[in-house]
């Protein structure tokens, strides 16, 4: 038996070295066993490399499927990848092989994987440690697998003015505001407990949260119970749920706010492109995480999917995003949000039986100064993310369209379509569905004059009366 030592637990570099000499020694899977921990990398080397050796290569979607797995708690791991590098020699097409047992295993540890790296870019939460010398943050996190290493990035560009620390029980890293550290695991008691900007952040929470879209199952599915002790916000949660349906209609006769918080950019991650998510509306809304097919994704916080019943008769399509959607990962619940929920509430339409999403799914904006100006897409944004769009349409087979505003109407007719021309008009889509084409909520937020304002709004509540009349 051929003892491997890996160094540590996420060692991917350690892993391939290793993995490449023993294929080309041609040492088999069931010969080797693989550890983590200190001493050599080869406790019982492996033989160099066969006589007539011929290297091998493998394709890269095997390289960034083992780069993930690596990441994932399976104490296999290890093993798993060699086996399945072992077999692509003489299998080559073997990763597309979904219903094989290795690879459906190897895809369900990736798929974890991206999905506990995107729960911590939701979930940390960074507290101000007291008398610092200088201002300096940490945050307290239990991701599911080991992301930090993978994930770290994303933080030192969101906040690449702060000096921050995020602790995990595997590993800890630290950007000092030059370079990111990573060091050994850490535990709760290292981070601070709770700070002035909590507070902020809890009226924040309070005020983005919308009662009208209010899903216990979905939001504790969304936001596991294990992440909610290290949320500040989470203490609020029983309370607003059982506050929900007054606020709610305190919220339909209400005027839009303004969101208040601003987020710096982005990092860039490698780019991929997994043409997945086919199947239903959930895997849709995960596989949207990865969407790489234009660039917008790398400034924003998340891709937002749509929202609402699988079979809704009504589809609403709006353009984009916003700052608030973008940190909620919902669409429509800021200020073009809550004119819309009015507006429908006006027209005799409940929002949870329409299905409501976005042209365009990650939020596109520019960065002055800590603030992010909405930008319109362009046309290449529109037609990449009319991938999704049509999807979702596949999936939901609405009886009808609504498109609100030309970025809607662009996506959804595969063309640019004059607004106010095409108001009042019914058009035939060619998989069988109606449309219609309103303005856009944001254009009635956005006009300066109270009286051209109302006259705007109540047209908007009869476009929406008569979606609702088309269906009968
Ligand atoms: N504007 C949109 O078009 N969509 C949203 O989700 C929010 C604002």
């Amino acid at each position: 038996m051929t003892v491997v030592t890996l160094a540590r637990e996420t060692d991917w570099e350690g892993w391939r070295s290793a993995a490449r000499r023993l294929r080309q020694g041609a040492v088999r899977p069931d010969e080797v066993a693989w550890r983590v921990g200190e001493g050599d990398l080869f406790a019982d080397a492996p033989p160099g490399p066969a006589v007539a050796a011929t290297p091998f290569t493998v394709p890269p979607a095997f390289v960034d499927l083992a780069k993930d797995v690596v990441c994932h708690r399976a104490e296999d791991r290890f093993a798993l990848l060699y086996r399945i590098l072992w077999r692509l020699k003489d299998e080559p097409t073997l990763l597309g092989l979904r219903t094989d047992a290795d690879v459906a295993r190897a895809l369900d540890m990736q798929k974890a994987v991206n999905r506990a790296s995107h729960k911590m870019k939701a979930f940390v939460r960074f507290r101000q440690v007291p008398d610092a010398d200088a201002e300096t943050y940490v945050a307290w996190f239990e991701p599911a697998h080991r992301v930090l290493e993978r994930t770290a990035d994303f933080f030192v560009r969101r906040f690449a003015n702060v000096r921050f620390s995020i602790l995990t029980p595997d590993m800890s890293c630290h950007w000092d505001g030059e370079a990111l550290t990573f060091a050994a695991g850490s535990t709760r008691a290292d981070a601070p407990a709770g700070d002035e900007l909590e507070d902020f952040w809890r009226t924040y929470y309070a005020s983005i949260f919308n009662p009208a879209r209010l899903k216990v199952r979905a939001m504790t599915s969304e936001m596991p119970k294990r992440y909610w002790r290290n949320l500040p916000e989470a203490v609020l949660i029983p309370g607003l749920i059982a506050d929900a349906e007054r606020r709610m209609e305190t919220m339909v006769e209400s005027e839009p706010t303004t969101p208040s918080r601003r987020l710096a950019a982005a990092p860039a991650l490698p780019v991929r492109n997994p043409e997945s998510g086919e199947g239903t509306i959930p895997e849709l809304a995960t596989a949207i995480q990865e969407c790489r097919r234009c660039d917008l994704w790398r400034d924003a916080t998340q891709g937002v999917p749509g929202e609402g019943p699988t079979r809704a008769e009504i589809m609403i399509v709006g353009e984009q995003p916003g700052d608030v959607e973008d940190l909620a990962g919902k669409p429509f619940v800021g200020p073009a949000g809550q004119m819309l929920d009015r507006a429908l509430a006006e027209a005799g339409v409940a929002r949870d039986r329409l299905y409501v999403t976005n042209a365009v799914k990650h939020f596109k904006h520019e960065l002055r100064g800590k603030r992010r100006l909405h930008k319109t897409p362009e046309t290449g944004e529109i037609s990449a993310c009319r991938w999704w769009l049509d999807r979702e349409r596949r999936i939901v087979a609405p009886k009808l369209i609504v498109a609100l505003g030309g970025t809607a109407a662009a996506a959804v007719f595969g063309r640019a379509m004059p607004i106010l021309k095409s108001r009042g008009k019914v058009f035939e889509l060619d998989d069988g569905a109606r449309a219609i084409i309103t303005v856009h909520p944001s254009y009635l937020l956005r006009l300066p004059d109270e009286a051209a304002k109302a006259r705007a709004y109540a047209d908007f509540v009869e476009d929406l009366t008569s979606a609702r009349g088309l269906l009968g």
